[in-house]
C-alpha cells in the first residue's frame, strides 16, 4: 500500500534564513497562499518571537489558510511559545513546533546545560504547548550528530510530554544517506512511543544530500519531510520540495510514497519564490531550472522528437512548466490575461488585474510578444511592490564611448517625488550613485548580476543585485528590456528590503 507523506513546507521560516532572503508581510501572504494552492500539508509560517514584523506575518498568514496547517517556531521557553500561540492561536489548524539542541556540541558550547537539564526543558516545553493546542511538533536540534541513546530518550520524553511529531533535523548537513536512514531506523525501534508520533525529517544541503538523506529517511521510516521550494534555506539550503515530491512521483515503483502536492503548481510556485526572494534559481537546478528540460546535445534532440521518453524522465507540464507558451501581444485583453496569469497560478482581485493590465500595455508597446516570465516580473513589480517605500518614476541615463556616463533621475519616497543627478564611471554607476543620494542610503553593492529572462533581442534584462548596510543584507531585483533600467529598478528593491529590515529589527537570540 502506499503511504502518504506529510509535506511541512518551512519556505518562509528555514528558507527565509538564507542570506538576504527577507520578505515583507504582504509578500510572505502571497506566498502562503500559492503554498496552500500547491497543497502543502503543514506551513511553517515563521519565528514570531523573533521580530514584530514576524509576529505579524505569522499572525496574517494564520487568518488566511483554510485547509493547512500553520506552524509557528519557538524556543523551549515559555516566552517563545507565548508568543508563538499569539502569532498562530486563530489559525485553522495551528501547530506549536519547539525545538532545543540536543548534540554534546550544542549542550557544551552553546546551551551549557546537561542532559538531564535538556531533558527537563523539551518536556516543560512540550507539555506547555501541548495545553495550548493538540498539534505540537519537537524538534532536536542538530540531532544527526547527537548521541543515538540520548536522542531516543529526549524522543520519548517529548512524546510522553504530548509531542505529536518528533523531528530529527540534520542542522548542519553532515549527514550521508545510509548514516542517516540507520540513524532513523534506530530512533524508530528504540523509542518506546514512537508509534504515537510522527517521525519527521529536516535536512540541511551543506554536502549536496539533503535529498537523498530525506529520501533514504522516508525509506527507512519517517514520514513527514521539511521542505522548501528552490531549496531555499540557511547556508546551502534545505531539502527541496520539488526534488523530493518528484522523485516520488515519478518513481512510485521504487519509492512507493504519495504526497498531496498537485505537481503543475510546482513551477508558478518556484517563480514566485524567485520572484519575491530575489534569490535567482540556478540554470541546472532539478526539476525547476531553466535547464532542467531543455536538451542540448544533437543526439539528445534528435531523440526527444522521435519519442520524448528517450532522454525525459518527467513531462514538463507535470510541473506547470508549460513548453507550448501562449504569447500575449498588445492587442490581447484583460479577459486573455487574466485567464493566463491564472493558469500560471495567480489568481488576481479586479484592482490587482487592473494594475497589471496597465503595465501589460506599456511593455506591450516596447515588446512583441509577452510570454510567462514577463508576466511574473509584471505581477510582482505591480502587485507585491506597490507598497514600497521607494518607487522608480524617471530615469534618463546618458552613456557612450566619448562622454561622461550621467543620471538624472526622479524617485517617489512614499509617493513625494524627489530628483537628482549624478555623475559615474559608468550608467550603473551614475545611476545608483543619484539614487542613493535622493534615498539618503549608504548601503554596499555586494554582488551585481543581469540576465536576459527570456531570448531575443528585445527581451527583458533581469539584475539581481545584493546590498548591505549597517550590517542588514537584502537582495533586491528588477527587470526591463532597457537594462539600466532593470539595474535601477533591482538597487531600489533592495533598497526597500533593507527600510523593511530596518523597521522590524530581529531580536537577537542568546
Ligand atoms: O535545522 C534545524 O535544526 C532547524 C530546526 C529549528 C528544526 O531548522
Ligand atoms: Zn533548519
Amino acid at each position: 500500500m502506499t503511504e502518504r507523506i506529510i509535506i511541512f513546507d518551512t519556505t518562509l521560516r528555514d528558507g527565509e534564513q538564507s542570506p538576504g532572503a527577507s520578505m515583507n508581510t504582504g509578500e510572505k501572504l502571497r506566498l502562503a497562499t500559492q503554498l496552500e494552492k500547491l497543497g502543502v500539508d503543514v506551513l511553517e509560517a515563521g519565528f514570531p518571537a523573533a521580530s514584530d514584523g514576524d509576529f505579524e506575518a505569522v499572525s496574517r498568514i494564520a487568518g488566511h489558510l483554510k485547509h493547512t496547517e500553520v506552524a509557528a517556531l519557538a524556543r523551549t521557553s515559555k516566552k517563545d511559545i507565548d508568543r508563538a500561540w499569539g502569532a498562530i492561536q486563530h489559525a485553522a489548524f495551528p501547530r506549536i513546533h519547539t525545538f532545543i539542541a540536543t548534540s554534546d556540541i550544542h549542550l557544551t558550547y552553546k546551551l551549557r546545560m546537561n542532559r538531564d537539564e535538556v531533558v527537563a526543558t523539551a518536556v516543560e516545553a512540550v507539555r506547555y504547548a501541548r495545553s495550548l493546542t493538540e498539534r505540537v511538533e519537537f524538534s532536536a536540534e542538530d540531532g544527526s550528530r547527537s548521541d543515538r541513546d540520548f536522542l531516543c530518550r529526549v524522543f520519548e520524553a517529548a512524546i510522553a510530554a504530548g509531542a505529536t511529531t518528533i523531528n530529527l533535523p540534520d542542522t548542519v548537513g553532515y549527514a550521508i544517506p545510509q548514516e542517516y536512514a540507520e540513524l532513523v531506523q534506530y530512533v524508530m525501534s528504540h523509542t518506546t512511543n514512537i508509534h504515537q508520533a510522527v517521525l519527521s525529517v529536516h535536512c540541511h544541503n551543506d554536502l549536496g544530500l539533503a535529498t537523498a538523506n530525506t529520501l533514504a529517511a522516508i525509506c527507512a521510516g519517517a514520514r513527514q519531510a521539511e521542505v522548501t521550494i528552490n531549496g531555499i534555506g540557511e547556508r546551502a539550503g534545505n531539502t527541496s520540495l520539488e526534488e523530493v515530491v518528484m522523485a516520488l512521483h515519478t518513481r512510485p515503483n521504487y519509492l512507493s510514497f504519495t504526497s498531496g502536492i498537485k505537481t503543475e503548481f510546482i513551477y508558478p510556485t518556484s517563480r514566485l519564490v524567485s520572484m519575491i526572494t530575489g534569490i535567482p534559481v540556478q540554470p541546472n537546478k532539478a526539476i525547476v531550472g531553466a535547464n532542467a528540460f531543455s536538451h542540448e546535445a544533437g543526439i539528445h534532440q534528435d531523440g526527444v522528437l522521435k519519442n520524448p521518453m528517450t532522454y525525459e524522465i518527467m513531462k514538463p507540464e507535470a510541473i506547470g512548466l508549460n513548453t507550448n507558451k501562449l504569447v500575449l501581444g498588445k492587442h490581447s485583453g484583460r479577459h486573455a490575461l487574466r485567464t493566463h496569469l491564472k493558469d500560471l497560478g495567480y489568481d488576481l482581485s479586479d484592482e490587482e488585474l487592473q494594475l497589471v493590465f496597465t503595465k501589460f500595455k506599456e511593455l506591450a508597446d516596447k515588446k512583441k510578444h509577452v510570454v510567462d516570465e514577463d508576466l511574473e516580473v509584471l505581477v510582482t513589480e505591480g502587485i507585491l511592490q506597490s507598497h514600497d517605500v521607494f518607487a522608480l518614476d524617471y530615469l534618463h541615463v546618458t552613456s557612450g564611448t566619448t562622454v561622461l556616463p550621467m543620471a538624472s533621475v526622479r524617485i517617489l519616497i512614499n509617493g513625494r517625488p524627489v530628483q537628482g543627478a549624478e555623475y559615474g564611471n559608468g550608467p550603473i554607476d551614475a545611476v545608483y550613485k543619484a539614487i542613493a543620494g535622493l534615498t539618503g542610503t549608504g548601503s554596499e553593492l555586494l554582488r551585481f548580476s543581469i540576465n536576459a529572462i527570456t531570448g531575443g533581442t528585445d527581451a527583458q534584462g533581469e539584475v539581481t543585485v545584493r546590498l548591505r548596510e549597517n550590517g542588514l543584507e537584502a537582495m533586491g531585483r528588477g527587470a526591463d528590456p532597457d537594462v539600466i533600467t532593470a539595474g535601477a529598478k533591482a538597487y531600489i528593491n533592495g533598497l526597500n528590503r533593507l527600510e523593511y529590515l530596518k523597521a522590524h529589527p530581529i531580536t537577537p537570540m542568546e
